[in-house]
């Protein structure tokens, strides 16, 4: 049986001042971790008072990012042993806003993966739909090359270590009506492809969360498909009532 993970995406949203609040707000209504996980992955800044304020509660710290490598000469990046240290228990590695907007690619992303499980933390790995899937005259084909890229590195014992979010661009920031049944497919056919590539057993441990467009409505639904055992939410996430709304719907 997969635990429920809920978790939000503040993205660059919130100072260090909002994100302690919001955790003071929520810490109290939070159900126990034997029914559901939930996590908040916020900027950089914030991570270390947020897992000051989180111990001993429900709400996994997650960073949106980290470097490839340990240390040495990278200004302006932050090193997942570092955040390890810090108490930072996942890693987002590969998001789309990553993907397209940084220019990150799967070697990166591979190595990011390979360095958060070294520094036994759990990365959250992003897929999005252009791993996912292609459209070519109107018929959707499935492709799984750069998921298996990005996994390149993790080994047979690592692989029940990981997490997988499957966030098509098309539902991402954009506020319309999530596809439940589309995210459905998507994340049963990652979980095939991790079948296929490692075997029934990991694939059925392995939670896959669904990211674009969640929100108190919809949330129910979603969360109602077989291969979909948790969410990734941005924009709804990032008001406290709302986030335990979500929380509560699932829980
Ligand atoms: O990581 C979260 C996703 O990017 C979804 O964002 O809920 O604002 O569509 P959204």
């Amino acid at each position: 049986m997969r635990k429920p993970f809920i978790a939000a995406n503040w993205k660059m949203h919130k100072t260090v001042e909002d994100a302690v609040k919001f955790v003071e707000e929520v810490q109290h209504r939070l159900p126990s971790e034997d029914v559901l996980t939930c996590g908040i992955a916020a900027h950089f800044l914030a991570l270390y008072p947020m897992v000051q304020k989180t111990k001993g509660i429900n709400l996994g710290v997650i960073a949106q990012n980290s470097y490839g490598e340990f240390s040495g000469p990278y200004t302006g990046e932050v090193s997942p042993r570092a955040l390890a240290a810090a108490g930072v228990q996942y890693v987002m590695c590969g998001h789309i806003e990553r993907r397209t907007l940084f220019h990150e690619d799967n070697t990166m992303v591979a190595k990011k993966v390979a360095a958060v499980l070294q520094c036994g933390m759990t990365p959250i790995i992003c897929t999005d739909e252009t791993m996912v899937q292609q459209e070519f005259n109107g018929e959707v084909h499935y492709v799984f090359a750069q998921l298996m890229d990005v996994l390149s590195e993790v080994s047979f014992d690592q692989v029940k270590n990981i997490i997988i979010s499957y966030e098509p661009s098309w539902a991402v920031g954009v506020g319309q009506h999530a596809n439940p049944t589309l995210a459905e497919e998507g994340c049963r056919l990652i979980r095939r492809s991790i079948a296929d590539t490692y075997s029934y057993e990991v694939a059925d441990k392995i939670r896959i969360l669904y990211g674009g467009s969640v929100n108190p409505e919809n949330i129910q639904l979603i969360m109602s498909k077989r291969d979909i055992d948790g969410v990734l939410i941005g924009r709804a996430s990032l008001d406290a009532d709302n986030f335990l709304t979500m929380v509560d719907r699932v829980a």
